[in-house]
């Protein structure tokens, strides 16, 4: 029987069952959940293994085998609802990174508003492991994430539209990340 996914190895095992055709995105994958472990003093004690396996599994929608939408946040929630997930990591998982706004770009946002977006210092760390790691799982601080997806996705597109818009909504919860982490 496979460890429960929202345990950091159960997480990373799924993980590791898809992503790593995908290249860089593996690297990025194990580098947020590095990214992760390292922020763990920013959430409660008893959700820290969570922050660590949404960690593992917030790209998992950018594999091949689960596009639906084409959507990866969405496509990503509801390949691990069908897993039996328990849906706070599938919640997680539907709304990392600012993936209201993107839905928003994609005519996306109903599918998408089918999942709760919690706001919660275990949203924000998460936050902060994906936009302060690079593509290729270099470690980045928020601004320089920014740029380096507003140069790869093209101005007009959906991602350029998406995280322009979301900038200040992720530096906010990267700046709280940051507090917590210090205090
Ligand atoms: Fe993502």
């Amino acid at each position: 029987m496979p460890l429960a996914l929202d345990t950091p190895q159960g997480a990373a095992d799924l993980a590791e069952s898809l992503l790593p055709p995908l290249g860089n995105r593996w690297l990025h994958t194990q580098a947020v959940a590095a990214r992760a472990r390292e922020a763990v003093a920013a959430v409660p004690e008893d959700e820290r293994d969570l922050l660590v396996a949404a960690a593992w599994l917030h790209d998992i929608g950018y594999a091949p085998e689960l596009r639906e939408t084409g959507f990866h946040p969405l496509d990503g929630a509801r390949h691990l609802e069908s897993l039996g997930a328990p849906d706070r990591l599938v919640r997680l998982v539907a709304h990392h990174s600012g993936a209201v706004y993107e839905a928003e770009q994609r005519g996306l946002s109903a599918e998408l508003a089918v999942y709760e977006r919690e706001d919660s210092p275990l949203l924000d760390a998460l936050i902060y492991a994906d936009m302060t790691t690079g593509p290729a799982g270099q470690s980045f601080d928020f601004a320089r994430r920014i740029d380096e997806i507003l140069v790869r996705y093209e101005p007009g597109s959906e991602v350029h539209n998406a995280i322009s818009k979301a900038r200040p909504y992720l530096g906010a919860a990267v700046e709280r990340t940051r507090g917590r982490i210090a205090a």
